[in-house]
């Protein structure tokens, strides 16, 4: 099942640059890139993003972290692409994730379970929804909903 599916490389990662190049590497010997966009969010757009986590203890410090800071969307395309992805990046809990899959990308690069380096959608559908939220502008972006 050919997919595409959204990850983003969160405020923490992009302030280093050198760390961008090798996981953009990483991510492109594994995905077809099919959009990259840097994007910095105002307050209001993180909440309406995140808007499913409204009224959880983090969403605070959430909607803070993701807009300290630029970041970068990618859309990912290949086979099984969200799941795909979400296994690369691994849990949302880095330090969790250096006992139980080091080789994930959070394990490597994440620092807390709020600034966890990366962002995958959960499914095919909310793929779509996210897709359309960060690119919707765009000419590939119209087409998400043949994605
Ligand atoms: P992500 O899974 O991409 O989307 C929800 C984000 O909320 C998650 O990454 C973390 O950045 C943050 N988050 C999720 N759970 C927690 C938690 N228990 N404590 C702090 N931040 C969290």
């Amino acid at each position: 099942q050919w997919e595409t599916t959204l990850a983003l490389l969160k405020p923490d990662l992009l302030a280093d640059a050198a760390r961008v190049r090798a996981v953009e590497q990483e991510i492109g010997q594994q995905f077809r890139v099919q959009e990259r966009r840097q994007i910095a969010w105002t307050r209001a757009q993180a909440e309406a993003f995140y808007a499913e986590h409204q009224g959880r203890p983090f969403f605070g410090r959430l909607v803070g972290y993701m807009t300290s800071g630029p970041f970068v969307a990618l859309a990912l395309a290949g086979p099984q692409a969200v799941s795909q992805w979400r296994k690369t990046m691994g849990g949302t809990r880095p330090v969790q994730m250096r006992v139980r899959n080091p080789a994930s990308l959070r394990a490597r690069f994440g620092l807390t379970d709020t600034r966890n380096s990366f962002h995958g959608s959960d499914s095919a559908e909310t793929a779509r929804r996210e897709l359309a939220f960060l690119f919707g502008d765009s000419k590939i972006g119209r087409n998400w909903e043949h994605a």
